[in-house]
């Protein structure tokens, strides 16, 4: 079976998840940590390279405070508790989005995690932290921009290839499969560039139920399906010989 090397998945569903149980919010995004480490854990031995997770977003600021300080004081937690594993893994962390509006001492802890896993030639965790997709991109035309009032760019010569090296994930190849939990079926602001051409696998499960035998299956479904990138399949395809 041909694996994705990157699976990029959008963590839905900890709160329904919690509700469900009669729990209180913050209980499901403890347990969506919990399913996270696995699906770390789970990815490289099914082959994935890269692996990309949608912590927060940009819209996520709009929660409850008690809520944004639960999520922030989780990511500390993971990043404390779990970065030895990881780096002892051979796990590289590369984090995306908005680091400027974040809190000192959690910018420090994301930029110490990618310090330390720098050098590692095993699994990439992209963790998408303050993150949207339009925010990135906006980013990414200021950057060309200020580059071409330096003379350092001519605007005309701007290519797809320079705003994707403007980006967050700059040298992170295109995501081959996004993945989202919990039955909703949107992309809510998240990798909208680089998602241009990946497959798409909705789950109904939530987040914190989903494990390393349900990335199994959506790898299935991936490897069934049919990538074109805007071309036609083999046997449509007209060969230049033919052509002529
Ligand atoms: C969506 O569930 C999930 C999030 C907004 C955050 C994702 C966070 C985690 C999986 C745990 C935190 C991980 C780190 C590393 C910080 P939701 O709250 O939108 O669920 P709902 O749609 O059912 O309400």
């Amino acid at each position: 079976m041909t694996s994705p090397a990157h699976v990029a998945i959008i963590m839905d569903g900890n709160g329904r998840w919690a509700k469900s149980r009669g729990l209180p919010r913050v209980a499901g995004h403890r347990a969506g940590v919990e399913a996270l480490r696995n699906v770390v854990r789970a990815a490289p031995q099914l082959g994935i390279s890269f692996l990309t997770v949608y912590a927060f977003s940009s819209e996520n600021w709009s929660r409850p405070k008690s809520e944004v300080s639960d999520l922030m004081g989780l990511l500390k937690l993971f990043i404390r508790r779990d970065l030895a594993e990881l780096h002892r893994n051979g796990v590289r962390v590369r984090v995306i989005g908005d680091r400027e509006s974040l809190q000192p001492d959690i910018r420090g802890l994301l930029e110490e995690a990618e310090a330390l896993t720098l050098a590692n030639a095993g699994l990439t965790l992209v963790i998408a932290f303050n993150y949207g997709s339009r925010d990135e991109i906006v980013r990414a035309a200021r950057k060309l921009a200020q580059a071409a009032l330096r003379g350092e760019i001519e605007p005309h010569m701007i290519e797809a290839e320079d705003i994707a090296g403007a980006l967050d994930t700059a040298g992170i190849p295109d995501p081959d499969l996004v993945i989202r939990t919990s039955g909703e079926l949107r992309l809510s602001n998240f990798l909208l560039w680089q998602a241009a051409y990946s497959e798409l696998v909705f789950v109904p499960c939530y987040w914190p139920d989903f494990g390393g035998d349900n990335l199994a299956e959506a790898l299935r479904d991936f490897a069934g399906r049919e990538r074109r990138f805007g071309g036609l399949s083999p046997e449509e395809a007209v060969t230049p010989a033919l052509a002529r």
